[in-house]
């Protein structure tokens, strides 16, 4: 008996005990990726930063729909490092999440094996480390989730694809960073902003042919516009979705998000800038690569595309023209439209407020006025190992309270599987806000100003809106998502701002029924580490 024979009548016994994983079908990748310091110098001044395999940022992970990834993920820092897969879905699998609320934190010169699919999902992601302030010195990378052969996209296929990984950045060291934060103060402004690590990168396509390029924000805080010169952006997907494809001179971009544009190279012959500069920020950071023709016969020269007015208003109204493709394909071979968000009453309405008190005379972030912090036992282990003590699952409520302190709690939002949920980001602070959940991607119905009141429902887009991971919010507005919690587990929704996911701006949706069955999720992992009060448990 052949291989995939003997797998597949593993499989079949295995389903038969209800524990088939995989489809034989469903290929396996495998990766180490060794985590290090070394010396790069983005901003022309040396300074240290995190590697993978030698490469900042990290190498790019590029995969097929329903690929296995089985990534050994190794850590030669002097602190423990943890990297999460910023929306790949896991699954019936938050085991695999890597955010502290779900993994023990790999210990330096120790390693964890990440084994999860890339489960019926198409298009642009990132990974990045997800604790101690990593990010600021790297870590983070591109995972480009590409089509099976037999799923047709709705675009002819890129003669070429491009990643850019845009962000701002500091020069300061991360723990330096860090203990700004600890000492309950916040960061200053960043020095500046990069592409791909660099200050200075090039592309190279030739004239008529079309390229893709992959934009992901991988800062800690400022939201991204990106323009390229002479050319239009034509948006085919934002984190997954299929969108319709107009045409722009400029796309936001804001912290935690990703999409796609496909480029014609119809100019002529030359070399043009392409742009990225910060929006809504006083002092604004610029900074450029270079779109090269290969039969180019001059280098790029200014002016540089102007940004967009400043005016949030601006950025709302290119937020609504995003819309999915309705009759596209999406991972699988159904029509994304084929579920009718729109027509379904949700089952709950939580209305999440963002602020930023001070506690104990230091400043934390909150969400309905509880700041979230880690404890030492992930809450998904306490939860499995009924270890009691970690975490309150009553200490944020359903609506946002004007009365009494900012309290401190690890806080659990504890919800039913198949529930399908409403969820409100209320922002009333004047700073722009970015919220990210794991483990879904939901519905973006609707933006308005000012404080959001039933009667907003009334503006929801029930009939065409994205799905995607991050959703920005306004200042002194409201954003509203709907949520099908088809996927149970200890899900992680939190600021994509990094100092405020830092500081507690965070939380977790224990997405939960009394079944234990292997059907609603996956058995915990084999090799999994064990921290804190999970210590000497057996799994
Ligand atoms: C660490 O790596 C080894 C292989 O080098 C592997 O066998 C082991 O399972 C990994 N440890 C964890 C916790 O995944
Ligand atoms: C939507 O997708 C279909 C199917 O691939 C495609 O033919 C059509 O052009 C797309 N529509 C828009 C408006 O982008």
């Amino acid at each position: 008996m052949g291989r995939t024979n003997l797998f597949l009548l593993l499989c079949v016994i295995m389903a038969l005990l209800g524990v088939c994983l995989v489809k034989a079908e469903d290929a396996y990748k495998y990766y180490t990726w060794t985590v290090t310091y070394g010396t790069r110098s983005p901003l022309a001044i040396p300074q240290q930063v995190i590697l993978i395999n030698g490469q900042f940022p990290g190498p790019r992970l590029d995969v097929v729909t329903n690929d296995n990834i089985i990534l050994n993920l190794v850590n030669k820092l002097d602190e423990p490092f943890l990297l999460t897969w910023n929306g790949i879905k896991q699954r019936k699998n938050s085991w695999q999440d890597g955010v502290l609320g779900t993994n023990c934190p790999i210990p330096p010169n120790s390693n964890y094996t990440y084994k999860f699919q890339a489960k019926d999902q198409i298009g642009t992601y990132t990974y990045f480390p997800s604790t101690q302030f990593h990010k600021a010195s790297g870590g983070f990378g591109a995972l480009n989730i590409y089509h099976r052969s037999v799923i047709s996209i709705p675009y002819a296929n890129p003669d070429d694809d491009f990643t850019l990984l845009i962000g701002d950045w500091y020069n300061t060291h991360h723990k330096k960073l860090r203990q700004t934060l600890d000492s309950g103060r916040s960061l200053a402004f960043p020095d500046g902003l990069l592409i791909n690590g660099q200050a200075h990168t090039t592309f190279n396509g030739d004239q008529g042919k079309t390229y893709m390029f992959r934009i992901s924000n991988v800062g800690l805080s400022t939201s991204i516009n990106f323009r390229i010169q002479g050319h239009n952006l034509k948006l085919v997907e934002v984190e997954g979705s299929h969108t319709i494809q107009n045409l722009y001179e400029s796309l936001d971009v804001h912290v935690g998000q990703s999409l796609a544009v496909l480029v014609t190279l119809n100019q002529p012959p030359k070399d043009y800038y392409i742009v990225a500069s910060t929006r809504f920020t006083k002092k604004v950071l610029t900074t450029t690569a270079v779109l090269h023709y290969t039969n180019s016969a001059s280098p790029a020269s200014g002016p540089l595309p102007p940004p967009p007015a400043y005016q949030y208003h601006w950025s709302l109204k290119q937020a609504r023209t995003l819309r999915w493709n309705l009759t596209a394909n999406a991972a699988r071979p159904n029509p994304q439209g084929s579920f009718h968000y729109g027509r379904i009453t949700p089952t709950k309405t939580i209305v999440l407020a963002n602020s930023a008190p001070l506690i104990n005379g230091k400043l934390r972030y909150a969400v309905n006025k509880v700041s979230y912090v880690n404890p030492d036992t992930p809450l998904k282990l306490a939860d499995f190992f009924n270890i009691p003590g970690i975490f309150s699952v009553d200490s944020i409520q359903s609506l946002p309270s004007n009365s009494g302190p900012s309290t401190i709690a690890t806080s659990v939002v504890p919800s039913s599987l198949h529930d399908f949920i409403e969820v409100i980001f209320q922002n009333d602070e004047t700073t722009m806000q970015s919220w990210h959940l794991d483990g879904y991607d939901f519905w973006v119905v609707g933006y308005g100003k000012g404080q959001w009141t039933p009667a907003k429902r009334r503006t929801y887009n029930l009939v065409d809106a994205l799905t995607r991971h991050t959703a920005q919010v306004y200042p002194e507005s409201w954003t509203s998502i709907l949520v099908s919690l088809d996927n149970k587990g200890m899900w992680n929704m939190r600021s994509a701002i990094w100092e405020r996911q830092y500081l507690g701006q965070q939380l977790y949706l224990k997405v939960w029924t009394a079944q234990n069955s292997y059907t609603s999720e996956y058995d915990i992992p084999k090799n999994v580490l064990l921290c804190g009060k999970a210590l000497g448990h057996h799994p």
